[in-house]
């Protein structure tokens, strides 16, 4: 039996989310949990004929903490895209204020309810939320870094496709499965086309290609919040991305050797991971490709950082710099 548990499962992101899942032949259990709405979007699932059970859980008042402890009781995979989307007025502190106060709490409410469950952090800025459930399992006595994973899988996806589509006569996206390490925002993200099969592509454009590939990469999520009129953000595609982090790990129950980038807690006792952390200036949290198997991350393939090109050592030490200060700042808000 494999339970999984959508938190935030009736926002723009949990909704295709939970369908997708809903749809996956490894899910026994489908919980979801969410503040508003959510008894409307598990009724709606229950409906679709696949084997998986579908429950619903919003708690009755702010003080009700029992819905989310039963929604959460149990599970094997906790997928978390709760939060709040930036409002006008709002600064990016306020926004990061409230996003680290919704997944500390559910955090809480994990460490209380499925201490050894498998978490997948989206809510957003991920950089420093997935430090805050870290902190958060730790305070608690419940800390397992093999199974925490910041979802970065959008930044792959992208990287995946915005190459293809140079090459649209002779690729298709999932010819390509390139590493994107680093972090999750901006500059923290890092794309390796100079390493596989993308390389070959990667070296026949111009300096100026190679440069604006990486910004679309580094920044894609802004052209969907231009297309949509500054109303939101990417949902769909970060659905699709966060679903693919959780197939992998619901197929590696089952199967060893999946590979996926996750941006994980480089504990040492990590096999791969103390190599890692000497690669990138000692930083705790950083994506990298990782092998999964069913007791989580079993090893860091920390080698992609001594095989990537000088261009791409420049962008690293850039996003290096920028995450020391993001995962400082989710620790901080624990710690203070
Ligand atoms: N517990 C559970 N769910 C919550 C909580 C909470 N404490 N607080 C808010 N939510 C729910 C909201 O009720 C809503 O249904 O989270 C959902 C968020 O959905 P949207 O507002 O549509 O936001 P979405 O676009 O899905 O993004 C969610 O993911 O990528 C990040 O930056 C994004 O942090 C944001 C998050």
């Amino acid at each position: 039996m494999v339970k999984v548990t959508v938190c935030g499962a009736a926002g723009g992101i949990g909704q295709p989310l939970s369908l997708l899942l809903k749809l996956n032949q490894n899910v026994d259990e489908l919980s979801l949990f969410d503040v508003v709405n959510v008894p409307g979007v598990g009724a709606d699932l229950s409906h679709i004929c696949s084997d998986s059970k579908t429950e619903s859980f919003v708690p009755s008042s702010k003080e009700d903490k029992s819905a989310l402890a039963n929604s959460l009781k149990g599970s094997d995979l906790v997928i978390i895209p709760a939060g709040v989307p930036r409002k006008p007025g709002m600064t990016r502190d306020d926004l990061f204020n409230i996003n680290a106060s919704i997944v500390r709490d559910l955090a809480q409410g994990i460490a209380e309810n499925a201490p050894k469950a498998f978490v997948l952090i989206i809510s957003n800025p991920v950089n420093s939320t997935v430090p805050i459930v870290a902190e958060t399992l730790k305070k608690n006595g419940v800390f397992n870094p093999q199974k925490l994973f910041g979802v970065t899988t959008l930044d792959i996806v992208r990287a995946n496709t915005f190459i293809s589509q140079l090459y649209a006569k002779e690729t298709k996206p999932s010819d390509f499965n390139i590493n994107v390490i680093g972090g999750h925002s901006g500059e923290t993200i890092v794309p390796l086309y100079s390493l596989g099969n993308s390389k070959s592509y990667y070296e026949k454009l111009s300096q100026d290609d190679q440069k604006a590939l990486i910004h679309r990469v580094q920044f894609g999520g802004d052209e969907v919040v231009q297309a949509k009129n500054g109303a939101g953000s990417a949902t769909l595609s970060m659905a699709y991305a966060g679903y693919r982090l959780a197939e992998s790990i619901l197929k590696s129950f089952k199967e060893s050797s999946v590979v996926e980038c996750t941006f994980l807690n480089l504990d040492e006792s990590i096999k791969g991971a103390k190599e890692a952390k000497q690669l990138i200036n000692g930083l705790d949290f950083f994506s990298l490709p990782v092998k999964l198997g069913v007791n989580g991350i079993e090893e860091v393939h920390y080698q992609v950082l001594q095989q990537i090109s000088d261009d791409e050592k420049k962008l690293l030490q850039v996003a290096i710099d920028q995450l020391t200060k993001n995962i400082e700042k989710g620790v901080a808000f624990i710690k203070n």
